[in-house]
């Protein structure tokens, strides 16, 4: 049965925030997501970052990076990992929801744990994975149902398109946004929390500064940045941010820096 993605969710609306659960004096912002996320980036001695660890700097308030190489929606559902998240939210705290690298891929004739079923709705597949007979779902249907738990837990949830791949690595500037940019922007306006088109912000900015600088950023492979293209990377993602505004984005009001000072232009 294929049930269309908005009428798994309507039921969202029902998702309110526990009002028992404790609110802090300050919100606490959990990121969720991949090696480009993640602290260490691509692994050690790659020489690269992962943007998550520079968001610190240009906010007010604490950042906590969940985000671990080699996830997906799916991978990061399976192993309990938005769950893990979820049982340390406070009402108010944020979450910032990254994936799309490691989501792609086939489930035949070898299923990695990570890809996903195709489709962007509630599509399922039946895999095998590990010698077991597993259920796979749609990168939006994990994306939803982590928004969706974290909602429930007071929580504010920002969904962000993954970052481009080195947009300039065949000599002349090319950036087209995956599916998986038009999926997490989908799945964000389905549950009406916030969306940051990361992976344009990223190259935009790549764009302005050119060939020369952005090959310096991808030091091991296409995918994964140095320390210093990692911080652009997270200056990209603070411009959506401030971009969208305190009435669009609940991390708007904690941005220590002037909106013009940040690299870029709204998108
Ligand atoms: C904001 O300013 C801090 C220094 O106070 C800097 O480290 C950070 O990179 C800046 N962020 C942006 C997005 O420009």
């Amino acid at each position: 049965m294929k049930l269309s993605l908005s009428t798994v969710l309507a039921s969202v609306a029902l998702a309110k925030p526990d009002p028992t659960i404790e609110k802090r004096a300050t919100p606490t912002v959990y990121l969720a997501g991949d090696s480009t996320m993640a602290e260490g980036g691509g692994g050690s001695g790659t020489g690269t970052q992962g943007w998550g660890h520079y968001l610190q700097y240009s906010l007010s308030v604490p950042v906590v990076n969940n985000a671990i190489g080699g996830r997906s929606a799916r991978s990061f559902t399976v192993e309990g990992r938005f769950d893990a998240i979820a049982s340390k939210l406070k009402s108010g705290d944020i979450v910032i929801i990254e994936f799309g690298h490691n989501d792609g891929g086939s489930l035949s004739p070898t299923d990695n744990g990570r890809t996903d079923c195709p489709g962007a709705g509630t599509e399922t597949c039946t895999s095998t994975y590990n010698g077991q007979t597993v259920t796979v779902y749609t990168y939006p249907f994990y994306l939803i149902q982590a928004a969706k738990l974290f909602v429930s837990k007071g929580a504010k949830v920002i969904l962000s398109s993954p970052t481009p791949n080195n947009p300039w690595e065949g000599g002349s500037f090319a950036y087209s946004s995956s599916r998986f940019t038009t999926y997490t922007h989908d799945s964000a306006a389905a549950v009406s929390v916030g969306y940051v088109d990361h992976g344009t912000y990223t190259a935009n900015i790549f764009k302005s500064q050119g060939l020369n600088t952005v090959n310096t950023y991808y030091p091991n492979d296409h995918t994964h940045t140095s320390p210093l293209g990692a911080d652009t990377v997270a200056k990209a993602f603070v411009k959506g941010l401030a971009c969208a505004g305190t009435a669009n984005s609940p991390l708007a009001s904690y941005i220590k820096n002037a909106t013009s000072s940040i690299p870029g232009s709204c998108v």
